[in-house]
């Protein structure tokens, strides 16, 4: 089980005078968790500011203007989604919170729930309070028991603190006649924590809902989005944890300082997390559009060995080469699209040059094979049964030129075919190793054996 102290050093030593450090200004303080803590640093004000001075569209028109885009991986704008809700018709209204983190790579949202988990409550309430829905779902990833324990003990004090409940921030009366202020029920809020158990699939948006619900975690057919059809098929909003921990300080300090930070279509801060043979492995809140150098080197050290290729976002995401250029591309969504890939999570994996591509790529369709959901065929047979074979086919020094040209292609027509984006999510890295490192596959194929020596002992 994993415990507090487990943390990368670097998560202690993160701070770079350079950047703006918000979200992960009190992780790795001690006693940062607790309520008494993050009231006595201004906690909950943000929340209270937008339950009492502003009315729920202008949360979400603030949340418009900061140009917060979803940090769960695909980047999707968090005000538009917001506004998709429908009118409220008295139907119940749900916001939910990702805190699933199982792409490999990505470990930001743990640390985050760990050290100031009140910061996420505030930032659900104040979601919450912006589409009008009165119960938040926090579902956390299984494996996170510090996460979970930490998140459980600072519901139970914002409760008893009267910031979750019933009449959040209700106001008494106050003055007499025409200078009286009447008084506010305050806002009905709250959450129910709820725990997974072990599988990537619950982290697509639609398969959390069924496994919220006790169903199998299988990914539901879209649309109807979740604004239409969410939790029990009623109107919800999901986010991840780092997105709702922004808002917090998107309401506090304002869109429009929330966007002076970034690129032209990535704005505020990112907690970007390294790992891989670096010297200093870790989570890094650094400004939108920060280059892998800056990442790299000068906060993380630099890497301990050479290194051929980086991944920018999570395992799921296509790998870049090493190369004086790609280490000087900033890391924005615009960017990373722009050059093939995406920015994902944000989670930067180094390889270093003594592993093996195809070994690496092996790894990473061994977790996608595991975590497929065998809903849909293309992913069960093409994610689940046929890659991992064809890997271990090669990796055994039995693979043929013909089998390389073969998984390019089925790599190519796995893309876009399955239900869910599960399979992409396996077939990208896939076609971009080919795309980058063929050379590698051709002397495996040619020689019977891996070019570079590291490989991982499942294929042994
Ligand atoms: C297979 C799969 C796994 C995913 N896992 C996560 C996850 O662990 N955490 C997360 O926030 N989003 C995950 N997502 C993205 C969610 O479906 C969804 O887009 C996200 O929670 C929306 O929040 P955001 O707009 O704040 O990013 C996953 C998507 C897929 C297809």
């Amino acid at each position: 089980m994993s415990t507090v102290a487990d943390k990368p050093a670097a998560i202690t030593s993160r701070f770079d005078p350079r950047y703006e450090i918000t979200l992960y200004r009190h992780v790795g303080v001690d006693g940062a968790h607790t309520l008494e803590h993050y009231r006595a640093r201004g906690g909950y004000r943000a929340a209270e500011k937008a339950l009492t001075e502003m009315t729920p569209t202008q949360v979400i028109d603030e949340v418009k203007a900061s140009g917060l885009r979803g940090r769960g991986g695909a980047g999707f704008p968090a005000g538009l989604k917001w506004s998709f809700m429908p009118p409220i018709d008295g139907r119940q209204r749900f916001i939910v919170c990702n805190a699933d983190e199982s792409e490999p790579g990505s470990f930001k949202d743990r640390y985050l729930m760990e050290d100031d988990p009140h910061q996420l409550i505030e930032g659900m309430l104040i979601a919450g309070w912006a589409i009008q829905a009165t119960i938040g779902v926090l579902y956390v990833r299984g494996e996170y028991y510090v996460a979970y324990e930490r998140m459980r003990d600072a519901i139970a004090e914002a409760r008893a603190a009267g910031l979750l409940g019933r009449g959040v921030f209700a106001t008494e009366p106050d003055g007499e006649g025409d200078e009286a202020t009447p008084a506010s029920p305050g806002f009905d809020f709250d959450i129910i924590l709820h725990r997974g158990a072990g599988a990537y699939i619950c982290g697509e948006e639609t398969a959390l809902m069924n496994s919220f619900e006790g169903l199998r975690a299988n990914p539901r057919l879209k649309p109807p989005f979740p604004a239409q059809a969410g939790v029990y098929g009623l109107p919800t909003t999901i986010n991840n944890v780092e997105s709702f921990c922004s808002v917090v300080h998107i309401v506090e300090r304002g869109g429009a300082w929330y966007a002076s930070m970034g690129t032209d279509d990535s704005k505020g801060t990112k907690l970007y997390q390294l790992s891989g043979p670096v010297a200093r492995p870790g989570v890094y809140e650094m400004p939108m559009g920060a280059t892998f150098r800056e990442l790299i080197y000068d906060l993380g050290g630099g890497p301990t060995e050479p290194a051929k290729a980086l991944i920018p976002g999570g395992s799921s995401t296509p790998l870049l080469p090493w190369s004086d250029e790609t280490l000087d591309l900033p890391m924005d969504y615009g960017t990373m699209a722009r050059v093939g890939s995406m920015l994902g999570t944000g989670g930067v994996i180094v390889i270093p040059e003594s592993q093996c591509m195809v070994d690496a790529m092996a790894n990473v369709v061994r977790f996608y094979a595991h975590e497929s959901c065998g809903k849909c065929t293309p992913c069960r047979e093409g994610v689940a049964t046929w890659l991992p074979k064809m890997y271990q086919k090669l990796l055994a020094g039995l693979g043929t030129r013909d089998d390389l040209t073969l998984m390019e292609e089925m790599v190519r027509n796995l893309r876009g075919t399955a239900f869910c984006p599960l399979a992409d999510a396996c077939a990208m890295p896939v076609a971009a190793s080919f795309q980058h490192f063929r050379n590698e596959y051709e002397h495996l194929v040619d020689h019977g054996a891996p070019k570079y020596p590291t490989v991982s002992r499942w294929a042994e």
